[in-house]
């Protein structure tokens, strides 16, 4: 007997990016939602809907046929959304970060453990976790390749002036919810790929971000936001490993929103950090002192990385968009365990918050609050 296809609605123009991971996961889009008509009418037509399926209002998607969700709105409304489609019976994929505030998190953590009990997915849109080279290492990690892996960096440098302000000068929810914040508010496109490293898997999570130490630079380049130039977040992790985060939203460069390293006792890895460069890695057991190129371990890839990488790659953010999407839809019909986790979506989100904290407090290290502690609030 055939299994009948997920059903998914994708709202707001940013979730238009998982159509073709979705869509090579046997996944069909049954509605889309969107507030602005113009973007409602590019994504209807990119999905070959009718009329009666591009919908204005996020109430009627829950409404609708749809089994899952994928939200791409503003980050305000992940949260209040997420809930709302859980609380209504459907798998949700979520636009990073998964929240705005730590009561957020906590009705988002008590709303995923009430749905899990029902078979509902959970997932946040984590593409940085799914990039041909953040694949790779974790590849690497999982074999023992690095040894005992303890620290790690990532960063986040991307100017985005731009985005601030609406044509009409208005405020945009980047100005607000980025920059109009001190602290590491944009920081899961770095956490996620080094956490999973660190944790050694991709769906457990074992060794949590406990306490986080937040500092700025100062303000410069824009100084009308709240938020300091490069802000740098260190992550204490439960078992006392270390990693270091810089997003900065503001200053005047070239972009560079994948630059990541990782020592472990037998072996390192240092990202490209501007294009041209190449990823490298030096292993204890080439005993030279020089590097090698990453590409020199491709045949660690996943095979189901491989298999569908020439598809993936067609798709934005390095093929991250592909498989986000694509994931999800496994995860939904119970073919693959889910990557992205609520527990991890919400450890990496909640840190950047107590950053918020800390950078106040001149960089005063707080305890980030675990799962059970957030899970266990009325939602
Ligand atoms: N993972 C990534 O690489 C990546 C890249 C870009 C954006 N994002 C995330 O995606 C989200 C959206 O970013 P963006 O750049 O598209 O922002 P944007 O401001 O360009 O667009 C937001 C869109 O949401 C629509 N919208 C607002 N409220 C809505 C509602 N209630 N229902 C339906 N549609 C609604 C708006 O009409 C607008 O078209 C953000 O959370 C951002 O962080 C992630």
């Amino acid at each position: 007997m055939s299994v009948p296809p997920l059903r998914v609605a994708l709202v707001a123009k940013r979730a238009l990016a998982a159509l073709p991971g979705l869509r090579a996961a046997g996944a069909v889009v049954c509605a889309v939602c969107e507030t602005d008509p113009q973007q409602l009418a590019r994504m209807g037509e990119a999905c070959g809907l009718p009329e009666s399926r591009r919908l204005s209002d996020y109430a009627d998607v829950l409404c609708s046929e749809a089994d899952a969700v994928v939200v791409g709105t503003p980050m305000h409304l992940h949260a209040p959304q997420a809930i709302a489609a859980l609380e209504a019976g459907r798998h949700v994929m979520s636009a990073v970060t998964a929240a705005v505030s730590l009561d957020q998190c906590r009705a988002l953590a008590a709303a995923c453990e009430r749905a899990r009990a029902h078979g509902l997915v959970y997932m946040m849109d984590e593409n940085a976790c799914f990039r041909r080279h953040t694949v790779l290492i974790r590849s690497l990690v999982r074999r023992g390749a690095f040894g005992d892996v303890y620290y790690a960096e990532g960063e986040y440098l991307h100017d985005v002036k731009h985005l601030h302000h609406g044509p009409d000068g208005a405020p945009t929810w980047r100005s607000t919810w980025q920059v109009g914040r001190n602290g590491c508010t944009y920081g899961t496109h770095s956490l996620g790929p080094i956490l999973q490293w660190l944790q050694g898997t991709s769906t457990g999570y074992p060794d949590p971000i406990a306490s986080v130490s937040c500092l700025g630079s100062g303000r410069h380049t824009d100084p009308e936001h709240a938020m300091e130039d490069t802000v740098v977040m260190l992550c204490k992790l439960a078992s006392g490993r270390l990693a270091r985060v810089r997003v900065d939203m503001l200053s005047n460069r070239p972009q560079a929103v994948s630059n990541y390293t990782l020592q472990g006792t037998e072996g390192a890895y240092e990202s490209q950090r501007a294009s041209g460069e190449r990823h490298r890695v030096w292993l204890s057991t080439r005993r030279e002192r020089s590097w090698q190129e990453l590409d020199d371990f491709a045949d660690d890839l996943p095979e189901w990385y491989r298999t569908l990488a020439s598809q993936a790659t067609e798709g934005g953010h390095g093929g991250g968009d592909f498989f986000t999407a694509w994931w999800f839809a496994q995860a939904c019909l119970g073919i693959r365990e889910v990557p992205i986790t609520p527990e991890a979506a919400l450890n990496w989100t909640a840190a950047g918050l107590v950053s918020q904290d800390s950078i106040r407090q001149g960089g005063m290290p707080l305890p980030v609050p675990g799962w059970a502690e957030l899970a266990r609030a009325p939602g």
